[in-house]
C-alpha cells in the first residue's frame, strides 16, 4: 500500500478520496489537519502529536471497515500499555475512562476511507473532550511512524478475515459487555455485536443508529 506523508492537511480523508481516482488502495497520515473531522460532522482537534490517518481502499465493504478499525486500533497499541484499550461503541477507543482514539468510516461510491484519529503524544487537551494520549496513559517505546505502521498492516489484515471472526475480535474489547445498558429507548442485557448490529436483550439496533450508551448497572 502506498503510504503518504504530508505536513499538514485539510482532512487526511479527503486526500485519500483524492487519489482514490487515480490508485485502489492508498494510505495518507499528516502531522496537522486544519480541518480534521469526527463522526456526526463533528470537529476533530487535530494539533501535532497525534497521529492523524486515513486509509482508502476501493471495494471495501464499510461495516466491516468499522468493525475492524478500531480493533486494528486496539491491537497496534497494545505493546505500548499496561492493560488493553477498550473499545466504546460503536467506535471509539478508551481507556482509563477516557477516549485515546476514534475511527471514522466514509463511504462515496465504491472508494472507502477509515480515518484514525490516535491521541499519542499530546500533553493537553480542551477538558470538554475528555481526552488521553497514549504518553499521559504512560505508554513508552512507541512512536508515530511504528502506530502508522501497526495500524495499517492491522487494518487491511483484518479486513482479509471473514466479518464473523472480526466481529468476534470488536466483541472481545467491547466495554460494557454483559452489563445492563440504555441506549435511546432500547434497555437490556449488552450482548454486543452481530453481524446485523448491537444486540440489547431482545433488540437489534443497526450499527449505523447505535449512539450513546449508558450502563446502567
Ligand atoms: C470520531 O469522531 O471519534 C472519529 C474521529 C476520526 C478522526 C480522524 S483523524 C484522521 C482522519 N481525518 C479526519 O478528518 N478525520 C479522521
Amino acid at each position: 500500500m502506498r503510504v503518504l506523508h504530508l505536513e499538514t492537511a485539510e482532512s487526511t480523508q479527503d486526500e485519500c478520496f483524492r487519489l482514490l481516482e487515480s490508485c485502489r488502495a492508498v494510505a495518507v497520515r499528516a502531522d496537522v489537519q486544519t480541518r480534521g473531522r469526527g463522526r456526526h460532522g463533528s470537529r476533530w482537534h487535530s494539533p501535532p502529536g497525534g497521529l492523524w490517518l486515513s486509509v482508502g481502499l476501493i471495494g471495501a465493504d464499510g461495516l466491516a471497515c468499522a468493525v475492524a478499525g478500531p480493533v486494528a486500533v486496539c491491537e497496534a497499541l497494545a505493546p505500548y500499555l499496561p492493560s488493553p484499550a477498550l473499545i466504546r461503541p460503536p467506535n471509539d477507543v478508551f481507556h482509563s475512562g477516557k477516549k485515546l482514539a476514534g475511527v471514522l468510516v466514509e463511504k462515496r461510491g465504491d472508494k472507502v476511507v477509515t480515518g484514525f484519529g490516535i491521541n499519542l503524544y499530546q500533553e493537553v487537551f480542551p477538558p470538554e473532550l475528555n481526552a488521553v494520549s497514549l504518553k499521559q496513559l504512560g505508554g513508552t517505546g512507541f512512536n508515530l511512524e511504528n502506530v502508522a505502521e501497526r495500524v495499517i498492516a492491522g487494518f487491511t489484515g483484518l479486513l482479509e478475515m471473514p466479518l464473523r471472526a472480526i466481529i468476534s475480535k470488536y466483541n472481545g474489547y467491547l466495554m460494557g459487555l454483559g452489563k445492563r445498558v440504555r441506549v435511546g429507548e432500547a434497555e437490556g442485557r449488552f450482548m454486543g455485536l452481530s453481524e446485523d448490529g448491537f444486540v440489547i436483550g431482545e433488540i437489534v439496533i443497526p450499527v449505523g443508529r447505535f449512539t450513546g450508551m449508558e450502563i446502567v448497572e
